[in-house]
């Protein structure tokens, strides 16, 4: 376990568990999220063995380890169930720099334990939030557009949870109510809207508009909108079509017709909570490969699409080059004898779902299920958010990978799992090297207010109260005046 007993940084801190910043956190495999207010993330998880503790810092390592030769008077004090938390003083600069470091070392530790010095790196970036899009989700949560209406088989979240949970989670923003919001709806049947305008999207081809910013397979979006047949999720069904800005249809004509009137603007509207869901997912606290060695997807999710379609969620799918009007539609051996072959590497242009158990990925299993290994020597999932504390339902398990995310190909196999045949893909995150750690974080978007000029000191005294800024507060009151507004 650990505790920040010494900060110097200029801004507002908060940790992502909502719990207060001098608290105790840590044990084997657990991540905390330090959020650095118009700066970044840092994540500091805690790995233990035997002889060795690690604190990993955003991929910078302290390793406190055993010493060989000790052999004095008293026993070592022993880092698995050691009731005193490890000290620890943290610095922030201006340019999103850290140094993390252990502090006050009582000597009988220094004498069993090598004792790093400090570990230096870089925060994670905020994610970029526009202000039209934050007002165009608003917008439609005041129609009732978002969340999906009249969940028939989830526990559901209120209003009042879901604000409460953005300003856990997103509190460097104002805009977290729409953040969470967009995780929220996510985890609802809102996610085929989310994933049907990704997928039939010809990737390769710009169309010059950049809010829609390729064409769209619009045959192939009609079909599996129509052959829609999950639960109460159907074209007769007036909740489900409404996600699609459309009334229930009784003929396939009658809901092309529809489609043709409205395509652009649930195309927009799809581009733009996708934006937000991923931004919500970037702001989410990692979890450690320690606690989640693997994860698992079941594929497709969408039952109709069939495992032709898998191939054409991905950008190297050659048929993303168009022209339009071509069936985005590959068949799964196909892929996998070209661009989905062992040794390469794919991009999602979707939202990308993983649980945490094999038999949980093969209930929403169509023909496919995909084992997610770590990249070598990480200790986080870092290109995948555990979404779960924002679902319509916490029972279930839930982890997301953002489009764009590259995974390479381990392994294939055609195999059966509890009797039912599978393709089982084996995959990797692959890391962008160029990738968040390296990019500036985005200031103004996101930068909503600055404490203080200048370095000031936050001392923590033993009640765990940290020096904060008024601006909040202030705005935490009209919050709460919405909420109430919301909640009538
Ligand atoms: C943390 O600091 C306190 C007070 O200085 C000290 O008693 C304790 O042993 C330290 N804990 C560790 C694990 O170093
Ligand atoms: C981290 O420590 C180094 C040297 O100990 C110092 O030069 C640097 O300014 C520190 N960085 C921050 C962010 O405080
Ligand atoms: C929808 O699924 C049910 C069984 O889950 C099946 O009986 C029905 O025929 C399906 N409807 C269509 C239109 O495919
Ligand atoms: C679709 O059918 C409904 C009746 O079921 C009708 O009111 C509506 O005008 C039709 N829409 C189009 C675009 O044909
Ligand atoms: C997308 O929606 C935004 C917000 O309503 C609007 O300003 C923009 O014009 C729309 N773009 C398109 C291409 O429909």
């Amino acid at each position: 376990m650990w505790h920040l007993v010494r900060i110097l940084a200029a801004s507002q801190l908060w940790f992502s568990d909502g719990n207060p910043i001098a608290a105790q956190r840590g044990g084997h495999g657990v991540s905390s999220r330090l959020i650095v207010d118009g700066q970044g993330f840092l994540d500091v998880t805690e790995m233990r063995s035997l002889d060795s503790m690690v604190l990993d810092a955003n991929g910078e390592a302290l390793w406190l380890k055993r010493r060989e030769r000790y052999s004095g008077r008293f026993a070592c004090p022993s880092l698995q169930n050691s009731p005193y938390p490890l000290n620890l003083s943290l610095q922030i600069d201006d340019a999103g720099n850290f140094n993390l470091s252990i502090v006050d070392i009582p000597s009988i530790m220094t004498a069993c334990y090598s004792i790093p010095k400090q570990a230096s790196g870089r925060l994670k970036p905020l994610p970029e939030i526009f202000v039209e899009d934050a007002a165009f989700i608003n917008k439609m949560i005041e129609q009732k557009f978002i969340p999906y209406q009249n969940i028939p088989d989830a526990p559901l979240k209120t209003i009042q949870e879901i604000r409460a949970l953005g300003r856990q989670y997103f509190p460097f923003t104002p805009y977290n109510f729409e953040l969470a919001m967009a995780l929220y709806d996510w985890t609802t049947a809102s996610f085929a809207r989310m994933v049907l305008f990704r997928i039939f999207q010809y990737t390769g081809i710009d169309s010059g508009v950049a809010a829609l910013p390729h064409p769209l397979d619009r045959e192939s979006l009609a079909v599996n909108i129509w052959q829609s047949n999950f639960s109460v999720y159907t074209p007769q069904d007036a909740d489900y079509m409404r996600t699609f800005l459309m009334q229930p249809a009784h003929s396939f004509d009658n809901l092309t017709a529809q489609l043709e009137e409205v395509i652009d603007q649930v195309y927009n509207f799809s581009e733009i909570e996708n934006r937000l869901l991923v931004a919500a997912m970037q702001s989410m606290p990692r979890t450690s490969i320690a606690s989640k060695p693997r994860l698992f997807s079941g594929q497709v999710d969408i039952e109709q699409l069939g495992t032709g379609r898998f191939g054409i969620e991905f950008e190297e799918c050659p048929l993303n080059k168009g022209p339009v009007g071509v069936e985005l539609a590959h068949s799964l051996t196909d892929a996998l004898d070209s661009y989905m072959a062992v040794g390469k590497t794919i991009t999602t242009k979707m939202v990308w779902s993983f649980t945490d158990s094999m038999k949980e990925a093969m209930h929403y299993s169509n023909g496919i299920v995909l084992v997610l290994n770590p990249p070598s020597g990480a200790s986080l999932w870092d290109s995948v958010s555990f979404i779960t504390p924002l679902s319509d339902d916490p029972s279930k398990i839930e982890y997301t990978a953002a489009p764009g995310t590259k995974f390479e190909i381990q392994s294939v196999q055609h195999t059966a799992v509890s009797g039912k045949p599978v393709t089982m893909i084996g995959l990797e995150p692959v890391l962008d090297r160029d990738g968040p750690l390296k990019t500036q974080p985005v200031l103004g978007s996101t930068h909503q207010q600055r404490l203080s000029e200048g370095v000031v000191k936050q001392i923590i005294d033993s009640h765990g109260f940290v020096q904060s800024g008024r601006g909040r507060y202030k705005r935490k009151h009209r919050r709460q005046e919405e909420d109430e507004r919301m909640d009538e």
